[in-house]
């Protein structure tokens, strides 16, 4: 139930597959793999050929959060280079809806991002057609932010609306998740937990298993 995503935006690219390959034998579920397009934010990260290269390096699931304007262009390929989830910004496209039927049918998981700013009211008509729901926790667009401290009301208001509509949906925390804030983000009803910095700054195994550990008190 509780799932570990190390984004790789805080990896070496220069020894990314050793780092993926590392973060997967101490025990990660996914691996977060950020695109960034220059104009739903600011930064450019990589895209569908760097997925593509690192796809052999480990059967874990990859977990592609596109931070991309009207990703609906985009989806088919992501599935081809090898994403298994695939999460839209609810601010970034035309039609939610459609959209999130469209990564439906290319057979995976299908994630809806919210920004800080973006209320959950905006959900309403299509929470329901989501696996996953991904709260920014940061401005999105750059690794090793602060976290925001209002987003832990924000977790448990979407938790408290998803058991009211019988969802068992996951929620995604993404952005400045540290040692010292993870048992509030879970507390507060998190399940899908993103760590850039404080999984690949310093010893990737040591950070990975200090994760896992936390959620075996949640078990
Ligand atoms: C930010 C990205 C995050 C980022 C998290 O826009 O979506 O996934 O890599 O990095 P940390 O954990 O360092 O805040
Ligand atoms: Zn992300």
């Amino acid at each position: 139930m509780y799932k570990l995503s190390p984004s790789i935006l805080a990896a070496d690219f220069a020894k990314l597959g050793v780092q993926m390959e590392e973060t997967d034998r101490a025990g990660a579920d996914y691996i977060h793999i950020d695109v960034m397009d220059g104009v739903f934010v600011p930064s450019i990260s990589f895209g569908m050929p760097v997925i593509r290269s690192v796809r052999n390096v480990t059967k874990k699931i990859f977990d592609v959060h596109l931070m991309v304007e009207n990703p609906e262009r985009y989806i088919r390929e992501f599935v081809e280079c090898g994403a298994d989830i695939i999460t839209i910004h609810l601010e970034a496209c035309r039609d939610i809806v459609s959209a999130v039927s469209q990564i439906k049918k290319c057979g995976v998981k299908a994630g809806i991002a919210l920004n800080p700013g973006t209320p959950l009211s905006n959900l309403k008509y299509v929470m329901a057609q989501a696996d996953m729901i991904l709260l920014m926790t940061v401005s999105p667009g750059f690794g090793g932010q602060k976290y925001i401290e209002s987003s832990t009301e924000k977790i448990q208001k979407l938790r408290e609306l998803l058991e009211k509509n019988g969802l068992q949906t996951d929620i995604q925390v993404d952005g400045g998740i540290t040692k010292e804030n993870i048992r509030m983000v879970l507390n507060a009803g998190a399940n899908v937990i993103v760590a850039g910095s404080s999984v690949f700054n310093g010893n990737i195994t040591e950070n990975t298993q200090y994760f896992k550990r936390v959620f075996e008190e949640y078990a």
